[in-house]
């Protein structure tokens, strides 16, 4: 048996201990630095500094390891991990996989452009590592397939980033909505406001020398860089990622499928706009789907309906008795003309969040998956994939939800799966 999963049936011991579930009392009497979760975190720019940040404020955890591609970013989170943990020993890393040879790191975190997050997550999944990985799940429909089976071959814990779905509002509305206060709901309008930019028409330029750019690109496509390709710009091109709309989906859908877990996709249909620059993603999409009983609109400003002007990202569920409108922090329920901020009868049905994070780390220690886990991710993040699909055809496209394949559409399928460059295929 491995160093790490001795280190990880230790811990799971410990936590069902501390549930009452087993006697182990030598285990609880005292936590020794090795009931810490060791973490590593791979991608530490923007949000990879926030999962530092977040996972540095929770006692049950070390970090042992930062990775990045380029050594600026490397560095400089580097120096404020000293600040946050001074006497940390973290080793720093330019390629993850050494990281996932390491057999004292248990979990990881993944804050790397979405053209890497099934790559890492599966070899992590096949290493024996969790990981807390950041949305979209992946970047095709295929690679959801194949991190959901490496999960449960390899009996991982997985928990995508979608940090809203820790807070009290999402938490409050399903219950309101799975009260059954408005009704069957039969119609959905999801919205985020803002454009993806176009970039203008930079020239090819030779990386700096802190940026491996091959491993940047690792699974994608061979390009020439620019800067507007690489950090943070990427998710305007398509070979990475699939702009704003690719952006907010999983933030604002999430609390849909947590709700009312939409089922037996139909059609989609996307309309949008290219960018007058460089940037191929959509500048904005618009997306009309139909699942079984429902209809979904996506759009790329507020819908017509009461409430929504103002917010640039929201919820609008229309049920038969009743609608409600939400965002991340607010809500508001219309029932017969009324209109209130909530239905203080209906009572509290789910248990409240301990915090993304910790909600991550206490399902590594029990082994029952998380709130966002990666079964759910992947439903919630699959009609986001074929609307951009069918931006890309310029037309509808006909799902069968039993197959996950189009029907009789070859173009189509052909786009839920990649080709990616060597080296770097999913098993
Ligand atoms: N949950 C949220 O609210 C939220 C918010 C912002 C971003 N995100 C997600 O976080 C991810 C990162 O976004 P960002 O804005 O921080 O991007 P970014 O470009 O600022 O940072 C990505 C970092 O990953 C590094 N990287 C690239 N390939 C790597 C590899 N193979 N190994 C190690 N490092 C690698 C880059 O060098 C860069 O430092 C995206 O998937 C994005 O969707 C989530």
């Amino acid at each position: 048996m491995s160093q790490s999963i001795d280190r990880r049936d230790f811990i799971r011991k410990s936590a069902l201990a501390t549930l009452g579930l087993t006697f182990l009392p030598h285990l609880i009497s005292k936590a020794a630095p090795s009931d810490k979760l060791r973490i590593a975190h791979i991608g530490v720019n923007g949000m990879g500094n926030n999962h530092m940040n977040w996972f540095a404020a929770l006692p049950d955890v070390d970090i042992v390891a930062l990775c990045d591609v380029d050594k600026d970013h490397l560095n400089k989170t580097l120096g404020k991990l000293k600040e946050l943990k001074p006497g940390t020993q973290a080793t720093t890393y330019e390629d993850f996989r050494h990281i996932l040879d390491r057999k004292d790191i248990d979990a990881i975190t993944i804050a790397t452009p979405d053209h890497w997050h099934a790559q890492i997550a599966t070899l992590a999944f096949q290493a024996g590592k969790d990981v807390y990985g950041e949305k979209p799940l992946s970047y095709t429909v295929k690679e959801g397939q194949m991190m959901l089976k490496n999960l449960n071959k390899h009996n991982r814990i997985f928990q995508l980033g979608t940090q809203i779905h820790a807070g009290d509002n999402y938490h409050r509305v399903v219950e309101i909505i799975q009260s059954g206060a408005i009704g069957k709901v039969h119609t959905v309008r999801l919205w985020k406001t803002g454009f993806s930019p176009g970039l203008g028409h930079p020239k090819p330029q030779t990386p700096p020398p802190s940026l491996n750019w091959d491993m940047w690109l690792g699974p994608a496509p061979y390009a020439d860089y620019f800067p507007e390709r690489c950090h943070i710009n990427y998710r305007y091109f398509l070979d990475y990622s699939g702009g704003v709309f690719a952006d907010f989906w999983c933030h604002i859908a999430d609390v849909v499928w947590w709700a009312i877990q939409p089922k037996g996709l139909k059609s989609v249909t996307a309309r949008g706009e290219k960018t007058d620059g460089i940037a191929d993603a959509p500048k904005w999409l618009d997306a009309d789907m139909e699942f079984d009983g429902l209809k979904l609109y996506w759009t790329s400003i507020p819908p017509d309906v009461p409430g929504a002007a103002g917010r640039h990202i929201g919820a609008y569920f229309e049920g038969d008795k009743g609608t409600l409108i939400c965002d991340y922090e607010s809500r508001s329920i219309t029932i017969n003309g009324q209109t209130v901020t909530d239905i203080p009868e209906i009572p509290q049905t789910l248990p409240r969040s301990p915090g993304h994070q910790q909600n991550f780390v206490d399902a590594v220690k029990s082994r029952r998956q998380p709130e966002s886990n990666l079964a759910y991710a992947r439903e919630m993040t699959l009609p986001m994939h074929l609307a951009l699909i069918s931006w890309r055809l310029n037309r509808g496209v006909k799902w069968n939800a039993a197959k996950e394949k189009f029907m009789d559409d070859k173009a189509a399928n052909a786009l839920l799966n990649r080709k990616y460059r060597k080296g770097w295929d999913l098993v």
